[in-house]
Parts: C-alpha cells; structure tokens; sequence
C-alpha cells in the first residue's frame, strides 16, 4: 500500500484521455512539466509532477479530459482493503470543514463487492476519518459536490484519486457555441494536429472541417491558447494546492515568425458558418479561415492535411465516390501527412503508417496516418 504524502514536491497524478491516444497526451503532458508519463490502463496516464502542473494542465493541456490526484493505491481483494486505503489519507489536505464531497467508482474484474458497495464504503470511511482528524462530519453532496474522490479498482489493484478538474470534462470546451451534427472530440482533434506534427511554416488543411474542430484546435495548440473548459476546475477548491500553486502559471512559449496557415473547408455553407463562429469565440478566427468547397473537386494546397471523415452512417448517402475523390486530391496534391479520422478507412486505398484504433460510441474507427 502507498500513500501520497501531499507535502511532497511531486505529487502523482493520472490524467485521462481518449484511449488509443495515450502516448500523444503523454508526451503533452511531459512538455508541461510531467515525468515518467506512461500509460497506466486504456485512456488513463500516470505521471509525477509538481503541484504546480495541476493549474499548467488546466490551462494549457488540450488532450487530458480529467487530471486526478493520486491519493493512495494498494493491493485489494475485499472492501475493507480499499477501505484501508482511506484510513491513511490526511482529510484536512484535502477537504475543508465545510467542503461537500462525492465518491465514484469504477471497477473491472472479478470481485465480490460492486462499484456502488465500493462508493458507500469510500464515503463511509471518509466520514469517518474527517470525525477522527477533526471531529467534523463532511456534507455528503452527489449532485454538485466540491470535490469528487475518484476510486479505480482494476483487478487486484485500487487508486484513491480526488478529481482536480471536477464533474465537467476537459472536452467541453467554451468555444463550441454552434454544434454541428457529428463533432469530433476536441481533445482527439488536439491530438490529430499533434500526430501531423507540421512546422510552423507548414501549411495545414481540414477539407471537410465541419464546425471547425481541427482548425480551431489545430490554431489553439500552434499559438499555445488557453483551454475555456465550460465549467471552473474543481482543483481552486482544493485544500493542498496554496493560493501560489493554484493560481494559473504563464506559459506560453515565444512563437516567432509568420502566424500558422491553418485553412477548413466544407461543402455545406452551415457548417462553415457555424465553424467561423466557433473560432471567434475560441479567439483564433484571426488566424483562421473557413470557406466553402468541395472536397471532391477542390485541390488540396497543403503540407499537412487533419480531417474527420464522414462515416456515411448516420445518412443514407454513398460516402464511396467521396472516399474515392478525395484519395484522389490527395495524392495529386504534395501533402506530406495526412491524419484522418474514420470508420471506412478501407475506402481511401492508401497504406498508412500508423493507424491507431479508436470507438465513437458502438461503432469501430481509427485515426490513420499516412506519409
Ligand atoms: C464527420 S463531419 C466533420 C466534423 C468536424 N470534424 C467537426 O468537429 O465538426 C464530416 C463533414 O464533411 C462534410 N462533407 C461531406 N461531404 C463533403 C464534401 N464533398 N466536401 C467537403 N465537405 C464535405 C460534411 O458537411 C461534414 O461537415
């Protein structure tokens, strides 16, 4: 069993992210001030940083969906092992007196107990260690709690973790005010971009961008902008981060040169105008811009192409003669890279180089990179 000693100058952290996409986030939250960043189970990162990454990760990382402080993680066969977990922690570091909290579990294996026989018994024995520490009986509060402890028990192994971003996900991001029918995450679009990996003078092309994700993340990452999560992180709340650490660090690094040539098309006029709006209010529609075209006529000029296909599930349309085009575009053009998103990858007849597999609810996609 280990416990996190939260005086410490490295704490441990998982973040989570889109599963396939563990490596790229990692490698993100490296260059914000992680170490040892590896991927712990299916969408979730373990890493060690200074406290101060919490507030850094927040404000910058655009692939994490929660950043979760570890607590304590130890071995477990039965409730009363997790239990134990609990009993080690030091309350008063992480709940204050008046601070409403709320456990939600997540278990996979064979067990003798549930993940709500593991909530109750985690907020039971919360409970009663904040009574023994400091003889106060912290407000139990599911719906809007202050603070949410996180328990993961896989198999054999279970973490106590308390949510330093809160109920609302990283992905809900502020500037998607015109929502087209089937966007892709942000945080994907995030890590698209970053698998293309253009240089700075490297034109980059969504030809069919919908309400302009890949663009707008694609121009956030490059000009290094804040994320605007829908909701205010729950870690301001918490008790072992001091007013230094949780105020947002600067980090934007020194961009020099030309601004990035970021472009999105699509072949529907909403779109487009919902993409423009999007990046408006994403403060980046300086640096970006939406037209309307056709993928299947239009010629690619760019260096790096990031898209989202259509899956042709939802409609009753033929996405063949598209795939088929638009291959076609592609391999006319001189683009270097192309990232592309879909679930029909069979259609496009080109050989990636790396191809990552990826779920959009029930059905089967994959991100495809192809040099
Ligand atoms: C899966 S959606 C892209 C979603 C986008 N990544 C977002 O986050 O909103 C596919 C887009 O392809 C567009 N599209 C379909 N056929 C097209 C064509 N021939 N040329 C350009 N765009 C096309 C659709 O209008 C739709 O917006």
């Amino acid at each position: 069993m280990s416990t996190h000693d939260l005086t410490a100058d490295r704490w441990r952290f998982l973040a989570t992210t889109n599963r396939g996409l563990e490596d790229i986030a990692a490698a993100e939250l490296t260059e914000l001030g992680g170490s040892d960043a590896e991927t712990l189970y299916p969408g979730m990162i373990e890493f060690a940083a200074p406290p101060a990454v919490v507030s850094r990760v927040h404000a910058y990382c655009r692939q994490i969906h929660r950043l979760l402080l570890e607590l304590a993680r130890g071995r477990c066969s039965s409730l009363a092992d997790i239990t134990a977990l609990v009993d080690s922690l030091d309350i008063s570091r992480i709940l204050g007196p008046e601070q409403s909290f709320a456990v939600r579990a997540q278990r996979r294996g064979d067990h003798s107990f549930e993940s709500p026989d593991v909530e109750s018994a985690v907020g039971q024995a919360i409970v009663d260690a904040s009574r023994a520490q400091r003889g106060t009986r912290p407000p139990v509060d599911l719906d809007d709690p202050d603070l949410i402890v996180r328990v993961f028990v896989r198999e054999r192994r279970a973490i106590v973790t308390v949510d330093t971003t809160g109920q609302y996900s990283l992905h809900r991001r502020r500037y998607r005010v015109a929502e087209h029918a089937a966007p892709i995450r942000p945080t994907m679009a995030a890590s698209m971009y970053r698998l293309a990996d253009p240089d700075p003078d490297e034109r980059v092309v969504d030809p069919l961008c919908g309400c302009g994700t890949v663009p707008i993340e694609a121009a956030a990452t490059a000009l290094d902008r804040r994320i605007e999560p829908v909701h205010e992180p729950a870690f301001r709340r918490l008790r072992a981060l001091d007013a230094d650490e949780s105020a947002i660090s600067d980090h934007r690094r020194q961009r020099d040169g030309a601004p990035p040539d970021i472009r999105g098309f699509d072949i529907d006029p909403e779109a487009v105008a919902d993409a423009r709006e999007n990046a408006r209010h994403a403060g980046v529609a300086d640096t970006l811009s939406f037209e309307t075209a056709d993928a299947r006529q239009r010629p690619i000029a760019a260096d790096v192409v990031v898209t989202d296909l259509p899956f042709g599930v939802r409609t009753d349309d033929d996405i063949r003669p598209l795939y088929a085009d638009f291959a076609e575009r592609l391999a006319e053009s001189d683009c270097r890279r192309a990232v592309i998103h879909t679930a029909r990858g069979d259609l496009l007849g080109l050989e990636p180089t790396r191809r990552i597999e990826m779920r959009r609810g029930r059905l089967e996609t994959a991100i495809l990179v192809i040099d």
